[in-house]
């Protein structure tokens, strides 16, 4: 379903205005009592206080306190007591985005802990909810303010021995941007920014000073997941991930009845999750690039030769994504496909069917199958094409795939032939051991008589 950029601004006043406050807050933790937080701010609040000082803060978790927050500020280490922050290590900066109701981003703790179970780090939260909240326009005025406070606290911190280069920035929507405009006063100095679904109302068409770009750090990536709402749509980074495409997520509920949270943001928040579940490990998340997204599709890009030498990026905390080639390439657009829940990782299946030439047009439903998991695809099939190519996420591996299904689902109301079906082939991608694509040759494939084959194989076998 397509929705306007000015419904959905209509429906984010909805959500601003109390709709949903008590829904929120019940999602919001139980907190505890003796951890530092987020400072609260209402409506109310907000409008009395507008022409008062920007309000910036720190919250500190180390390894040490992984559960339990601190505040943090420069005092904190000119104090004589040893502080949790430890500045022979490198430190994290998570800035959170807008916040159209004023409360607290409930995902921080998680980001925080997920980082520090990857690497032994500071992190230090950027609490600018205060800025951040209600009139977006506004918000888009305060952005550089906070960047420069930001920067105040990385002078400090250089002075008490901390590297610029040891500094990795991460920012989520809006967030990014005022990473982008730390970057840019420490002239591109600092080691790392990573953008979450970088905003792009805005922003866009803004210079790249105003914006996140890959003059802000020696390397910065982004992974984009909304492009075509509250994301921005062109690359900002050394490398751009663009997630299934990177407008449109698979498990974001389009119907505006299911939630106002699935409706609005489950796309733009994507990023995020899909960055916490790769920071855990568990699979890996490898982007592609490739000129555009249908030509992903299409299967015209399947490895990483060119311009990256062979080594595909990968969304974590690996050094420069996993690029080894010098200099970076810079706005390199890489695509993958993810599966809808955690941990998100799904295999390309590149998926290719050569038919005798046809008389009439036809519809063709493809599955493979694993177990209890199946993808599908559908094929419309023209009379000028005999062969086609589509790339499909598939859950599990090409090695683990049991079975494939063929169907001709010819339209209701004219009859559909047979199709001859040359052959159909099953290829993953990008290519990690020496694998053959597993095909299947020769089939006659009648209207109301679905096909299927299972394949035995090993994974992992010789
Ligand atoms: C934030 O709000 C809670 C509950 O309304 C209150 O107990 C707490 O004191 C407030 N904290 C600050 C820093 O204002
Ligand atoms: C700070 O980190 C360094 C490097 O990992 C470590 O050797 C040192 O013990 C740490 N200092 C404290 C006070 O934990
Ligand atoms: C990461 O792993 C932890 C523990 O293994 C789990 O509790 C958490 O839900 C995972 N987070 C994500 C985002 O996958």
């Amino acid at each position: 379903m397509v929705m306007s950029w000015g419904l959905k601004a209509i429906l984010l006043c909805i959500l601003a205005t109390g709709i949903l406050p008590a829904v929120v807050a019940n999602v919001e933790e139980q907190k505890d009592a003796d951890c530092a937080d987020f400072s609260n701010i209402t409506l109310l609040q907000y409008g009395r206080q507008q022409a008062a000082k920007l309000q910036v803060q720190y919250l500190l978790f180390t390894r040490k306190n992984i559960d339990c927050a601190s505040m943090f500020s420069e005092e904190s280490l000119a104090n004589a007591q040893p502080s949790l922050f430890n500045v022979s290590l490198p430190t994290k900066i998570i800035v959170h985005g807008y916040r159209a109701l004023g409360s607290k981003p409930s995902w921080v703790k998680k980001l925080a802990q997920a980082l520090l179970r990857a690497e032994d780090v500071n992190v230090l939260v950027v609490d600018w909810v205060y800025s951040a909240s209600f009139a977006y326009n506004r918000v888009v005025e305060n952005y550089k303010e906070v960047a420069v406070q930001i920067s105040v606290l990385i002078n400090q911190l250089q002075e008490h021995g901390c590297k610029l280069e040891s500094f990795h920035f991460i920012g989520v929507s809006l967030g990014a941007h005022v990473c982008g405009f730390v970057g840019t006063l420490f002239e591109g100095k600092i080691g790392r920014i990573t953008g979450l679904d970088p905003a792009g109302p805005m922003f866009k068409g803004a210079d790249t000073f105003d914006r996140l770009d890959p003059s802000d750090a020696q390397f910065v990536e982004a992974i984009h997941t909304d492009s075509d709402y509250f994301g921005i749509s062109i690359p900002v980074g050394h490398v751009d991930f663009f997630l299934n495409g990177g407008k449109d997520q698979t498990g974001c509920i389009r119907s505006r009845f299911a939630s106002m949270y699935g409706y609005v943001i489950c796309d733009h928040m994507r990023a995020l999750y899909v960055y916490m579940s790769a920071l855990n490990g568990s699979c890996s998340l490898t982007g592609i690039p490739c000129f555009s997204y249908e030509d992903f599709l299409a299967g015209h890009c399947l490895d990483c030769g060119g311009v990256l030498s062979g080594t595909c990026p990968i969304i974590g905390l690996s050094h420069n994504s996993g690029i080894t080639v010098s200099p970076i390439p810079k706005e390199q657009k890489l695509f993958l496909l993810t599966t809808s829940s955690p941990p998100f990782c799904a295999h390309h299946i590149l998926l290719q069917l050569e038919v005798s030439e046809l008389d009439k047009s036809a519809d063709v439903e493809m599955t493979l199958i694993t177990e209890n998991l199946a993808t599908q695809q559908r094929l419309m099939l023209q009379t000028d094409t005999t062969v086609y190519k589509r790339v499909l996420a598939h859950p599990s591996a090409l090695c683990e795939i049991e079975s494939i299904q063929l169907k001709n689902t010819g339209a209701r109301f004219y009859r559909q032939g047979d199709i001859h079906i040359k052959s159909v082939c099953l290829l993953e991608f990008p290519v990690v051991r020496q694998e053959k694509p597993l095909c299947v040759n020769n089939i006659d494939l009648r209207r109301g008589a679905p096909w299927s084959h299972d394949f035995v194989q090993l994974c992992g076998g010789f």
